[in-house]
């Protein structure tokens, strides 16, 4: 899955995050709770230093309740992170974050005190609809299509907070090509790049290992098959995605799965463990060592040769 990593928008807020992240008080990251490494920003980690940061997992009633669990309880072993789980009913459950938010930062509460927050998120993972409920009144457009907020915007809450709105946008890491595919199945990707052909086949091949019983009651087949495009030209062949020659239609199957993992139709599916990250965080470490290896290397042959020319 190739993703276009810096329309010039994106660079313009990664630098405007830069420069206002010093200046709040707490961080509020919304993770999409199906996919909640992901959907991290990798930047949180490395400029927050000792700010307290509340990840929201939003979403919570499209993922898993048991993973959401895991993944809170392992997002908490950070030093000054919180957790809270939002899902489609937020109204009722929204005062608990202004409630962790003096609870982290209670010398900014009280008569003329002020709590800066600022607020992220990828595309897509419901910031807005969480920022219009929390204001009580729409101050942010929603909408399905990814990259709908666009400039950074301050937002005044009732309970002594100021939200500073960031545009919502992915952040590379660019060696994982699991990213991808993940962030294209939760909706987080603009549609016209997404190959749903491609997509839908590493779903499948998750989702038979993962949630087998989802996918037999889903599509209504009794056995599953071993591979990924076994079970796509199966479950294609059940909803009739044929076309002439009795050829199963990949990209028209695919895009009904990935459909109906969006919309939650399949179940309630997470999709990435913390033991998941963790081991694709090893594989990563290990291959930038090795690009780092190999740069070095090249660096000192182009340094032997030119010592040799100057000779
Ligand atoms: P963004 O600002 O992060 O880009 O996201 P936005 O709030 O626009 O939300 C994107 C979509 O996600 C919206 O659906 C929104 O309703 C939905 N959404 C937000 N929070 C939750 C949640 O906790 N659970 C579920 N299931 N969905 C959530 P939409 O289909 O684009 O539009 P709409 O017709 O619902 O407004």
């Amino acid at each position: 899955m190739s993703i276009q990593w810096f329309p010039g928008h994106m660079n313009k807020a990664r630098n405007e995050i830069r420069e206002v992240m010093p200046q709040m008080d707490v961080i509020i990251e919304v993770l999409d709770a199906r996919i909640p490494y992901s959907s991290e920003n990798p930047m949180v980690a490395k400029l927050r230093k000792d700010k307290p940061v509340i990840k929201i997992l939003n979403k919570a009633d499209l993922a898993d309740p048991e993973m959401t669990q895991a993944w809170m309880a392992y997002l908490e072993q950070e030093r000054g992170v919180k957790t809270l789980a939002l899902a489609d009913d937020k109204v009722g459950h929204i005062h608990k974050i202004v409630e962790l938010c003096h609870k982290l930062v209670p010398s900014k509460v009280g008569p003329g005190k002020q709590i800066k927050a600022m607020i992220m998120g990828i595309p897509n993972v419901g910031k807005s609809t969480l920022i219009n409920t929390l204001a009580g009144r729409v101050v942010a457009k929603t909408g399905n299509e990814p990259a709908v907020t666009k400039a950074q915007q301050r937002i005044k809450l009732d309970d002594g907070i100021m939200l500073y709105d960031t545009p919502g946008m992915l952040w590379p890491k660019l060696e994982n090509e699991h990213y991808g595919y993940r962030l294209a199945a939760t909706g987080a990707i603009r549609d016209t790049v997404v190959v749903y052909e491609d997509v839908g086949s590493y779903v499948s091949e998750y989702l038979l290992a993962t949630y087998p019983e989802l996918l037999k009651s889903r599509y209504k087949l009794d056995e599953l098959p071993e591979t990924d495009w076994e079970f796509m030209e199966m479950a294609g062949k059940q909803r009739g995605c044929v076309r002439s020659g009795n050829q199963v239609d990949f990209t028209k199957f695919g895009t009904i799965l990935i459909n109906e993992l969006r919309s939650g139709t399949l179940g309630r599916i997470t999709l990435e463990t913390p033991e998941m990250k963790e081991r694709e965080e090893a594989e990563l470490a290990i291959l930038r060592e090795r690009a780092e290896a190999e740069k070095e290397a090249k660096a000192q042959e182009k340094g032997k040769k030119r010592s040799k020319r100057r000779r």
